[in-house]
């Protein structure tokens, strides 16, 4: 028998999550079991412990997009048990059972092994927020982006991939400017390196103005919606947003086509699901170097599998800071 948070649907569409006794036999088919340690939480995990936001295929559902544990038992021969592993993305958590339980079994191919120099916990710290965000740093460093270019614009600041963003560039070196709707997060938001911090309001009216004053060498976004049609505007001659997001919208608002075609500006979009392997080792080794642990310890919130009903509700309100690590045992 092993505890999982298992959400429900009754008669009436409504969803309802709790902690229950499984037994190892309700495990889905695949070749590695896996002995979760932690856990995290994301904006999908919200929908997925919550309404389901059309993620969740059957019911009962275990969520949790990603975890970080030890195998157990493998059929696969690149995964013996002893072998500390992580897992993001692959729609784990969605359409197949997840990380929020103390097993889970997956297959070989979505696994990768745990990088050296980096505990189980603090993979989950970093979890998809912070692997995604380090995509995002990698895909600016790939279209160009050098230190001194200038201010590097990080929205949705104060949240999960926002916060690894704002870290990550600092530590690079980079001028990072914070945007963030919580004036309350500032100091948080400058220990983690941010130089400056922009409040939300000055990004999110629409404007009819086809270009703004130049000034983000780059920006790695989770908001998208207005804001993301404003930051098109003013950005840098040949400059890049990395598009991870779409905490403020789906749309992006108020957007033209001159940033692209007069400023030569990218709009590089960021996928963390179905990311091959090797970018996924890469990331995994750039996060264990780039990411300072201090800074990564900051953001964390502990919390338990009882806890994250609530959690839940919280992160698709907007209301978590950093991120939520999840000790399964706990
Ligand atoms: N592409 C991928 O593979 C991938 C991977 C992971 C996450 N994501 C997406 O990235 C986004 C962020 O994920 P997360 O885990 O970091 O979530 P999160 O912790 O909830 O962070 C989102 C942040 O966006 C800001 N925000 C929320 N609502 C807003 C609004 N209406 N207008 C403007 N800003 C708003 C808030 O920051 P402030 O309080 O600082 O303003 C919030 O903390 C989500 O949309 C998620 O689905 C995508």
């Amino acid at each position: 028998m092993f505890k999982a948070l298992v959400v429900e649907k009754d008669e009436d569409g409504k969803t309802h999550a709790d902690v229950q006794d499984l037994d190892e036999a309700r495990l889905p088919e695949a070749e590695v079991t896996v002995a979760v340690e932690y856990s995290t939480l994301n904006y999908k995990d919200g929908l997925c412990i919550g309404p389901g936001g059309g993620l969740v295929r059957h019911y009962p559902h275990v969520p949790g997009i990603d975890f970080a544990g030890t195998v157990e038992a493998s059929s696969d021969d690149r995964y013996k048990p002893g072998d500390k592993v992580v897992l993001t993305g692959w729609r784990v958590g969605e359409a197949h059972w997840g990380g929020y339980a103390q097993k889970a079994r997956v297959k070989a191919d979505w696994l990768v092994p745990l990088p050296d120099g980096l505990t189980t916990r603090q993979a989950m710290a970093v979890g998809t927020a912070g692997f995604t965000a380090m995509l995002a740093v990698m895909a600016l460093e790939d279209h160009g982006l050098k230190l001194g270019d200038g201010p590097v614009l990080v929205t949705g600041a104060a949240g999960g991939v926002g916060s690894v963003a704002t870290a990550i560039l600092a530590k690079l070196g980079h001028e990072v400017a914070a945007v963030t709707g919580r004036p309350e997060t500032a100091d948080y938001l400058r220990d983690l390196g941010a130089a400056q911090i922009v409040p939300r309001e000055d990004l999110t009216e629409v404007t009819r103005k086809p270009l703004e004053s130049e000034t983000w060498a780059g920006c790695v976004d989770s908001v998208a919606g207005a804001m993301l049609g404003r930051v098109l505007k003013q950005m840098k001659y040949r400059s890049s947003v990395a598009a991870v997001g779409l905490a403020g919208g789906a749309a992006i608002e108020g957007a033209l086509i001159t940033p692209f075609i007069l400023r030569g500006v990218n709009l590089l979009g960021i996928d963390s699901v179905l990311r091959p392997y090797g970018d996924r080792v890469r990331a995994w080794n750039r996060l264990a170097a780039d990411l300072p642990m201090d800074k990564l310890e900051a953001m964390v919130q502990p919390a338990t599998l009882a806890d994250l009903p609530s959690l839940g509700a919280d992160i698709l309100k907007g209301r978590v800071k950093g991120r939520v690590v999840v000790d399964v045992n706990g």
